[in-house]
């Protein structure tokens, strides 16, 4: 829009009156009903599963899944059900999870008036699905300016019912996942509807003991530092491209190449690329993935570089899953963890996403710290797997923007860097 409307002589005067009238945010909401805000959720994450889980059921957790298409919990007797014939029922079961059974019954476009629709819940923890009737729930969450919450909102949204033993392996309390892929009926897809906000979110994953933060719909990401720092407009300046991958909502993104201290890794042509007709290969985020997890012919060169690199490093021994351990002491540490060779993931543009030692090494124990990446094999059994899983030890302390509209993303880089980190977002109530 053109800020001084000159390009829009027949601009209604009424509309340009409400316009002028109008503080910035309530004219989305659009119907007189309260001003549209983003809504702001504490992300808390658990200790023995590294998960990551909002409180947006009433106060109840659901584990974040960026993969995850639907929002599912399990319901009370007597919860609504969706009629089989409405578009939503169809939505809901166009991302069915592989080798998930059909019940027969409950299909989307039955005309027969008492069928109600059923859908097909994923834990992408422990790779088990189930099925369950689709449904209404209340959610909520605080308003915010980006700051502070501001007052609380609440929110139908749809999901899905789920058997009790669906929560196996995910967090003790939890109850239930929130798909945030970019597939209509994730959590950032309902919010943007419901609130008629922006549809994108921001996410701060904190490290071990912290909170860390998520701004669904838009606007501005404050943390506290020596002085409040905003985020999110930066991300949105420079923001990359996502990749569409067909087969799934998931976050896939163009990666051109790894370099360990500067120095370009060797590896085979194209195998970043994302196969868009397989939906294999690729680069994504995941959020259920604790360490980056590589395909052996790049987790091979990346594992071999690092090794050289800290061969003076007297080495511990190795702490499964990892194979490549050291003597926490034998590096000197600096504001972003040990000082070690940088890894850097070549982005569009020939931008980087820095991995210093906090992002590449984790602790184990008092004095260990491995290499916190994870071979993922080659072969059969990952022939329909991404090239690289972006874990979230790599995305704590980072800023990460979803732009579900314009299909960009931005990461911050790592926090600590700029001395704040996802744990200083001020969840003291603000007044706006
Ligand atoms: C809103 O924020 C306050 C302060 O952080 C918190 O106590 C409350 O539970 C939040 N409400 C919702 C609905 O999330
Ligand atoms: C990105 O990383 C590569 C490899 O380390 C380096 O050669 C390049 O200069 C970096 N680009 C920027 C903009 O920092």
């Amino acid at each position: 829009m053109s800020p001084h409307g000159s390009s829009s002589p027949a601009l209604p005067l009424l509309v340009l009156s409400l316009l002028l009238l109008s503080p910035p945010g309530t004219l989305a909401g659009g119907d007189g009903s309260p001003p549209s805000r983003p809504i702001v959720t504490p992300i808390s994450k658990d200790g023995s599963t590294s998960l990551y889980t909002i409180p947006v059921k009433g106060g109840a957790p659901l584990v974040l899944d960026l993969a995850g298409p639907l929002v599912w919990s399990p319901c009370q007797p007597g919860h609504r059900t969706v009629p089989c014939k409405s578009s939503v029922c169809t939505v809901a079961n166009r991302n069915h999870p592989a080798n998930c059974a059909y019940t027969g019954t409950g299909q989307p476009g039955s005309p027969d008036p008492s069928c109600a629709c059923t859908a097909y819940p994923y834990n992408p923890a422990s790779g088990q699905c189930g099925s369950g009737d689709l449904t209404k729930v209340p959610l909520s969450a605080n308003a915010t300016d980006g700051r502070n919450p501001l007052f609380p909102v609440s929110f139908p949204a749809y999901a899905a019912c789920a058997p009790d033993g669906l929560l196996a392996s995910l967090p003790a309390g939890a109850a239930g996942v929130a798909g945030l892929s970019r597939q209509p009926l994730s959590l950032p897809s309902q919010v943007a509807s419901r609130l008629k906000v922006a549809k994108q979110f921001a996410l701060c994953l904190a490290g071990d003991g912290q909170t860390g933060a998520a701004i669904f719909g838009g606007g501005p990401f404050e943390l506290q530092a020596a002085q409040p720092m905003e985020l999110a407009e930066d991300l949105r300046k420079n923001a990359l491209p996502l990749l569409v991958n067909p087969k799934s909502g998931a976050y896939y993104f163009r990666l051109h190449g790894i370099a360990v201290n500067g120095a370009q890794l060797s590896v085979p042509a194209g195998a970043f690329d994302l196969d868009r007709r397989q939906g294999t290969g690729g680069v994504l985020f995941s959020t259920v993935t604790r360490f980056t997890t590589l395909r052996s012919d790049i987790f091979s060169p990346l594992i071999n570089a690092f090794e050289a690199l800290t061969r003076d490093v007297p080495r511990r021994k190795p702490f499964p899953p990892f194979d490549l351990c050291f003597d926490a002491s034998g590096f000197p540490s600096t504001r972003v963890g040990p000082a070690v060779a940088n890894i850097d993931l070549m982005l569009d543009g020939g931008r980087n996403w820095t991995l210093p030692g906090a992002s590449s090494l984790v602790q184990v124990g008092g004095s260990t710290a491995c290499f916190a990446f994870q071979n993922m094999g080659f072969g059969a059994t990952v022939a329909n797997s991404p090239a690289v899983i972006i874990g979230t030890h790599q995305m704590e302390d980072n800023l990460v923007l979803f732009d579900l509209e314009k299909g960009t993303f931005g990461v911050s880089g790592l926090l600590l860097g700029r001395s704040t980190h996802c744990g200083n977002f001020n969840f003291a109530m603000g007044s706006s």
